[in-house]
């Protein structure tokens, strides 16, 4: 048997693999800190007041107040309520031959990303998952989904961290991630637990990335931490509000209650029976650490452990994710873990360079080829069959 040393070494090697598409590295988002050069689209509101509303009916009357100076509660009433209120899960009508596709980080602030979407070919009788990062723009948002919705039967979407950057004197991360909610209800994309044809469930698992992996329950009640720079300053173009965030600094994307706050939103999904259907759930950060090879520093920006522990309660065939924008498909514990990125222009070279959709589910993949036999691997303490992949030339 293998020592664990030698399985570590064997593990790092093919993760090289998964990773190399062409022997790239690991792509990452711009970590510099966009509060440090002050421009119109700066956030420089000072942090909300804490001082929790009383009425949660009365304070959404008067969206002003109830964004500045609602509670942690109130904020997640608010979303967890709206989400509840959509009729989910629901069952929908799905071809015997329909199919699940996906991709993530489509960034179509790129022209050449939104020309990729625009001559994207239609599949009228099938799924597509957008697992978060489609732009930061409301406006372009709306235009890419109503194209998406233009050519697929459903349309699933998470927000990613790029959806929920704000600017000077416009919404705070929350209610822009609201607000993201309620345009999706709005146009018919699918942000809730979903039933297709009776044989598939489609489960979006909201997060945030954070170097804890401990309970939600945890990183709740998380007031002190300590943080590198990098978790001070990544994401800086968002702003929470003091009840969510951290009450020193709402531009603090790596406060440990902002994940708690998206990973509380999937306790009613994972408290959902879903026995006789295919699981195939999507979130936008990487689920654990072993899906990138990186620093614990840069990991703890691209991972959320604590959504990890979800999707091993959930136990989906199939999970899809994006952010690092290294695409990957490996098997571990009998779930396939899927990122097809799309990625940003500055990327060309190391990503998605054939820019083709991978189909999810069924989950036999047709659309690249396996450039290595499928072998065993100890991750984490966990069995992992890893697939080597390079996208077929089109
Ligand atoms: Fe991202």
């Amino acid at each position: 048997m293998a020592s664990l040393a030698s399985m570590k070494a064997r593990k790092s090697n093919h993760l090289v693999c998964l990773m190399s598409n062409k022997g790239n590295k690991s792509i990452l988002p711009p970590l510099s800190n966009p509060l440090g050069n002050a421009s119109s689209d700066s956030p420089t509101m000072p942090p909300p007041t804490l001082s929790p509303p009383s009425n949660l009916a009365a304070v959404t009357s008067s969206h002003e107040d109830f964004w500045s100076d609602a509670s942690y509660d109130s904020y997640f009433d608010l979303i967890d309520g709206f989400l509840a209120s959509l009729e989910s899960p629901h069952e929908l009508e799905f071809e015997e031959s329909g199919k699940i596709w996906c991709v993530s980080d489509l960034h179509v602030d790129c022209a050449e990303n939104q020309e990729w979407l625009r001559q994207l070919s239609t599949q009228s009788n099938d799924a597509v998952i957008v697992a978060g990062d489609l732009c930061t723009s409301m406006k372009k948002l709306r235009a890419a989904l109503d194209m998406l919705q233009s050519k697929f039967k459903h349309v699933f979407f998470v927000p990613g961290n790029h959806e929920l950057w704000t600017y000077r004197g416009g919404p705070n991360s929350l209610q822009k991630f609201y607000q993201i909610l309620k345009l999706c209800a709005e146009i018919g994309v699918h942000v809730k637990p979903t039933l297709l044809g009776g044989r598939v469930a489609v489960i979006p698992m909201y997060s945030w990335w954070c170097p804890d992996n401990t309970s939600t329950e945890s990183l709740t009640n998380s007031q002190v931490q300590t943080q590198s720079d990098v978790e001070k300053t990544f994401d800086a173009m968002c702003m929470w509000p003091a009840s969510v965030g951290d009450p020193e600094n709402p531009h603090n994307s790596g406060y440990s209650r902002v994940a708690a706050f998206f990973l509380g939103l999937n306790q009613r999904a994972l408290s959902t029976d879903f026995a006789g259907r295919d699981i195939v759930s999507f979130g936008h950060f990487l689920p654990d650490p072993c899906h990138c090879s990186t620093t614990p520093e840069l990991a703890s920006i691209l991972c959320c452990p604590a959504m990890g522990k979800q999707i091993q309660k959930l136990n989906p065939c199939v999970h899809i994710f994006g952010h690092s924008h290294v695409n990957a498909d490996v098997v571990i514990d009998g779930t396939r873990f899927i990122q097809n990125a799309l990625g940003h222009s500055k990327d060309k070279g190391h990503i998605n360079s054939n820019k083709v959709l991978v189909q999810a589910w069924p989950s036999q993949s047709t659309d690249y080829l396996s450039i290595g036999q499928p072998s065993e691997s100890l991750i984490s303490g966990r069995t992992a069959r890893l697939t080597p992949i390079e996208r077929k030339m089109t």
